[in-house]
């Protein structure tokens, strides 16, 4: 078996190419892997947010979580902050971490790049993710590819200490998701689904209410032809809805531009086939979010049983590195 472990950012309010992308990848691993499944809120931190927000997506993110099927008797869900060796090794990954290698971070300098004010926390945001993953002595860890960079220098960084301190951090790989599916903006095909651009009509929320979805894949941009064919090039909006439709139906793109005659008839199917998809979501996240205090209870199991696997990296790496317990 194999350990895996990924994070996410407390968004809170994920969309179809969350789902598609991560967390349906997550559901699909995690009978076959020894599994962690972490809500990053300390990372969330590295950015202005609202104390009371923090809280509130937090909670949110969990549900959904819980709500796209992964198991709490199977995987180890957890939040960041519940576990103090991510910040207490972080430290340590911090004093092995070198500022020409932080300073390399394309996510670093394209989010510094949109603010005047750049915390420290978002210049060592990398070090941070590198304890999350190596607390764990990971495997395997499914990251899109905004993350490869992050990844690769927690493996530096996991080498350096090893070889300066001994061996203390099994050496992570990333895992490019099985079933792969970049979903691209209903509005601007050309680019990613993505939270953090402003586009309501062109991303599907993952509650989103089966209204909205298909009010939404109704009015996705497409092109002033006629003819169904899967070519990202040059038709991303019609390549993109035929995507949608072979993710969600298991068809393949291909097989399914030959069935369609027309833009409606696609564009009515990938509604339905979204609906089909996130509405026993939505069921089950309406129903967790009516019952919070179970989605705390199942944290705090999560939170313990990470502490468990934590605790023993954090103290050998501790000792590793020449620092006295009391
Ligand atoms: N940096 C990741 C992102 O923004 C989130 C993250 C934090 C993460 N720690 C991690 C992902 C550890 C994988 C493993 O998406």
């Amino acid at each position: 078996m194999a350990t895996v472990f990924s994070g996410v950012q407390p968004s809170g309010d994920f969309h179809l190419g969350n789902y598609l992308g991560a967390f349906r990848n997550w559901v699909a691993a995690q009978g076959d892997n020894e599994a962690y499944f972490c809500v990053v809120d300390l990372h969330a931190l590295t950015l202005d947010i609202d104390p009371e927000e923090l809280r509130r997506r937090t909670i949110d993110s969990a549900v959904i979580l819980l709500a796209v099927g992964l198991d709490p008797e199977v995987v180890t869900l957890f939040v960041q902050s519940h576990v103090a060796e991510h910040t207490r090794l972080a430290w340590l990954l911090e004093c092995t971490a070198t500022m020409g290698e932080l300073s390399r971070m394309t996510q670093y300098k394209e989010k510094a790049a949109r603010g005047e004010m750049v915390r420290v926390g978002l210049f060592t945001y990398p070090a941070l993710m590198a304890a999350d993953i190596l607390l764990y002595q990971v495997d395997e860890v499914p990251v899109g590819d905004d993350q490869r960079q992050h990844l690769e220098l927690t493996r530096d960084v996991a080498i350096r200490f090893n070889n300066r301190y001994g061996p203390t951090f099994t050496v992570p790989r990333a895992t490019v998701p099985k079933l792969g599916a970049r979903v691209m903006d209903l509005q601007h095909p050309e680019r990613k689904m993505s939270k953090s651009v402003d586009s309501p009509m062109g991303t599907v929320g993952i509650l989103d209410d089966p209204g909205e979805v298909q009010r939404k894949v109704m009015r996705a941009v497409t092109d002033a032809e006629t003819t169904v064919a899967y070519d990202p090039e040059r038709k991303p909006g019609v390549s993109n809805l035929l995507e949608l439709l072979a993710v969600a139906t298991g068809v393949g793109v291909e097989q399914a531009a030959g069935t369609y005659r027309g833009y409606g008839q696609l564009k009515r199917d990938v509604a339905d086939a979204v609906v089909a998809l996130l509405s026993p979501i939505r069921e089950r996240a309406l129903e967790l979010g009516s019952d919070l205090g179970e989605v705390e209870r199942i944290l705090s199991v999560g939170a313990a049983r990470a502490r468990e696997a934590a605790a023993p990296t954090y103290a050998a790496a501790a000792r590793a590195i020449g620092l006295t317990s009391p």
